[in-house]
Formats: structure tokens, C-alpha cells, sequence
């Protein structure tokens, strides 16, 4: 399985390293793309095998799964560019983008797709995940369930609770490192 981030942000970049410190997935099938360069490099210092690029198409071209990281109003532009594939897959951890709007901006709308809201202890595999699917099969299911089990606890989720689900497992650890700043 190759993996594409796309965005290397607090949430993309908590991912890679996640994912790299995981048993799963190979640090070298994992690329992640972001336009400036700091950040990439950076995580490239931690995790030499991880493959940096600032081409967001060529990292998703020859992934299984695109997992896009960027903010909610980038989300359109980059899906646009990246022209996935109906075989890939593709993850979202865009905050209030639903499936069906997920679905205008990719060439094939019936590919398997899931959101997906983790948080950054994701970095240190002590994430709650929740995850929403569309379009997937069982396999597909129990694959991303696995994978992400790996960087903490995660459970499955019909798409019309995310939003609740953000609000406590995603905003949830901002909330409680302002008491301890406090
Ligand atoms: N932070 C969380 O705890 C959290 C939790 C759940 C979900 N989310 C979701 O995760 C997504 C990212 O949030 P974040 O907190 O990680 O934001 P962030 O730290 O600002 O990261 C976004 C990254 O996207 C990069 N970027 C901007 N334009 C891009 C483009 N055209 N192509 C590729 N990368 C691009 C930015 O690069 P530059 O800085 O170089 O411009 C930045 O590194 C959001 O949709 C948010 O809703 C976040």
C-alpha cells in the first residue's frame, strides 16, 4: 500500500509520522507534499525514508490512498489537480466537507471514500479517530480501521455524527491544553 499525504500541516505531518512510526506501512511508500519547503524538511530529518515532494499530483499519481490534509477551502483547487482514480482511495480530514461535496470535485464520484476526523496525539499513536465510509467495501473498512488503530482508538461512525465527533475528539485536545496553559 502506498500513501499519499497532501498538506504537511499540523494534521498531515502528525499523520506521516504516525503512519511512519506504525508497523503497516513501509516509510519509504509514504509521500507527502506540501508547497513550502520547511516543513518537509523537517519531517524528512526525523523520518529519512519518507519521500517529500512540493508536486501534489505526482505525489497522489500511483497511491492506493490519498489522505488530503489541507485546510476545508483548499480542498476543491487540490482535488481538482489531483484527478485521482476510481481504484485509489481517498481519505479526508477536512473539517465540514461532506461526502457529497467530496464526490462534485473527483472525476470518478463512486470511489471509495472516508472521512476521517483524528486528532494530533496521532503523531504519538494516541489518537481518537473517528471515521465515516462511502462506497467501500468491508475490506477497505477493516484495512483503514486497522491502519489507524495502529496511532491510537478508532471507531466507525455513519457521516451524520462527524460533526459532533469533531467538535469533541478533534477540538477536544485544544480544549484541554488551554486548562493546562491556564
Ligand atoms: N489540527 C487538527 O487537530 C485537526 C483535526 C482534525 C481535522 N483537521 C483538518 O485537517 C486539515 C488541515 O488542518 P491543519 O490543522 O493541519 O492545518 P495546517 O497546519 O495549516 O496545515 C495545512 C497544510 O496544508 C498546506 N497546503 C496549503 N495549500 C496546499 C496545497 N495547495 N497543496 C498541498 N498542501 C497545501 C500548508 O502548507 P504551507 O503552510 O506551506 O502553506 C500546510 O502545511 C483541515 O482541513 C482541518 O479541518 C485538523
Amino acid at each position: 500500500m502506498k500513501i499519499a499525504i497532501i498538506g504537511a500541516g499540523n494534521m498531515g505531518g502528525s499523520i506521516a509520522r504516525g503512519l511512519a512510526k506504525g508497523s503497516l506501512i513501509d516509510d519509504s511508500d509514504i509521500i507527502v507534499s506540501n508547497p513550502s519547503a520547511g516543513k518537509l524538511e523537517k519531517l524528512k530529518k526525523e523520518f529519512p525514508g519518507i519521500s517529500v515532494t512540493n508536486n501534489n499530483a505526482e505525489a497522489a499519481t500511483g497511491a492506493d490512498i490519498v489522505i488530503l490534509a489541507v485546510k476545508p477551502w483548499f480542498i476543491e483547487p487540490v482535488m481538482r489537480e489531483l484527478k485521482l482514480k476510481s481504484k485509489q482511495i481517498l481519505i479526508s480530514v477536512a473539517a465540514g466537507i461532506s461526502f457529497e461535496e467530496l464526490a462534485h470535485y473527483v472525476v470518478a464520484p463512486e470511489m471509495a471514500m472516508f472521512r476521517l476526523i483524528p486528532n494530533t496525539a496521532i503523531s504519538e499513536l494516541e489518537s481518537m479517530t473517528l471515521v465515516a465510509a462511502r462506497n467501500t467495501n468491508d475490506e477497505q473498512d477493516k484495512f483503514i480501521l486497522r491502519l489507524f488503530s495502529e496511532m491510537g482508538t478508532v471507531m466507525l461512525i455513519p457521516e451524520d455524527k462527524i460533526a459532533a465527533a469533531t467538535a469533541l475528539a478533534s477540538c477536544g485536545i485544544a480544549y484541554v491544553l488551554k486548562y493546562v496553559q491556564a
